[in-house]
């Protein structure tokens, strides 16, 4: 390791490192992504040095499905990393995303979740979209998460305003979500070329008494990317779309091929709420939109055809096989996904990659 390498490292990486011990420098870490995030997927991200989330889910009334599945994963994760049951007091090195604008999280979170994070010890908890009506929900999930003794509140956001808000509930992390990012999202932002380092500013400025960590998130897909992040002042990249392809992932063949067919992210595919609305899912606050591949029923859309019309049009062709109209979540980094690799090589090959970057851009100083 030369130098300016060990300096760097030693810099920006020490807080991450103290944070989740037993990651490398850069911190690699996988998006909690819903029905793609499983613990086999991020337990093996941890196990190359990286943070894995699994998806926690949206549905917290009691002895709900996803609350169910929630402890499989987590008693899962706990078996692949080797941790016994008995050993309750030893965390969990991978940490849970929760999306919370719906009203089970208002009504049910502290009652249900909460045991299961008491029991589990993982080492982050990630929130995301929170209910525009019910801006009480954040702060009282922060609060309760602290209290449970959650290590680190890690909050997605797409905006200053959103990031200062979280800051002032207490999150410990904020994840600087840009528009290029698949999936869901605020439906108005930046990419995090602006967003990023405007963050990191205003944190900076406002809460100087406390650590505060950003992540960054949206069109990164390979360690370039990360080290880009990394110059934007965030302390870790966050890949959702590289780690759909992962072998371990939950994604369904029509979403790998899809991915691993689409080049050129920014005309392939489109930030849109036609891609829950066409599929009967009206839950998200108008607030956020989501990503995805284009298929045919966003085509149809474009030219006029109507929301029901293209409604039945997505029915008809799933009920006959035809795959082509399905949502395929995709961030603008698509182009670059190109090729089903294990987690654990994505995440040790994306750090690799990042270092790379950064030492020729130190090279040629
Ligand atoms: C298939 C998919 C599902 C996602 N589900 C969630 C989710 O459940 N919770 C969440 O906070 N973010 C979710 N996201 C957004 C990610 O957290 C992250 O911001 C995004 O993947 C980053 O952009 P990228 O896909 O270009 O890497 C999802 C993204 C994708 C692609």
């Amino acid at each position: 390791m030369n130098i300016i390498r060990r300096r760097l490292a030693t810099m920006a990486s020490s807080r991450m490192r103290s944070w989740f011990p037993g990651t490398e420098y850069p911190l690699v870490i996988n998006a909690p992504m819903d029905g793609i995030a499983n613990s086999r997927l991020a337990t093996e991200v941890t196990k190359a040095g990286g943070l894995g989330f699994i998806q926690g889910g949206r549905d917290f009334t009691p002895a709900s499905a996803p609350l169910k599945r929630l402890e499989d994963q987590l008693t899962q994760a706990r078996e692949l990393l080797g941790i016994a049951p008995a050993a309750k007091d030893k965390p969990l090195p991978i940490g849970v995303g929760f999306i919370t604008f719906s009203a089970s999280a208002r009504q049910h979170f502290v009652d249900t979740v909460i045991p299961i994070l008491r029991r589990h010890r993982p080492a982050a908890v990630w929130l995301f979209a929170p209910a525009p009506d019910a801006p009480e929900t954040l702060p009282s999930l922060i609060a309760a998460l602290k209290s449970a003794h959650v290590p680190k509140v890690v909050v997605q956001v797409g905006s200053v305003a959103a990031a200062r808000e979280a800051a002032a509930h207490g999150a410990d992390v904020i994840v600087a979500q840009g528009v290029d990012a698949g999936g869901h999202q605020w439906a108005s932002g930046a990419g995090v070329v602006s967003l990023v380092p405007e963050v990191r500013d205003m944190l900076s400025a406002e809460f100087s008494d406390r650590e505060i960590a950003v992540w960054g998130a949206g069109g990164i897909a390979d360690g370039r990317g990360v080290a880009a992040v990394l110059a934007l002042g965030a302390e870790a990249g966050v890949l959702g779309t590289r780690y759909m392809v992962a072998t371990e992932s939950d994604a369904q063949d029509y979403e790998r091929k899809a991915l691993l067919s689409a080049t050129d992210g920014g005309r392939s595919t489109v930030k849109s709420q036609l891609h829950d609305h066409v599929r009967g899912n009206m839950g998200w606050p108008d607030l956020y939109d989501g990503r995805a591949i284009i298929t045919p029923t966003y085509k149809d859309h474009a030219a006029g055809v109507s929301l029901d019309e293209n409604a039945k049009k997505y029915e008809a062709a799933k009920k006959g096989g035809d795959l082509s109209r399905m949502v395929t979540w995709s961030g603008t980094g698509v182009g670059l996904v190109r090729e089903e690799l294990p987690a654990a090589e994505i995440t040790k090959r994306v750090r690799k990659d990042a270092l790379k970057a950064i030492q020729g851009l130190n090279a040629s100083l």
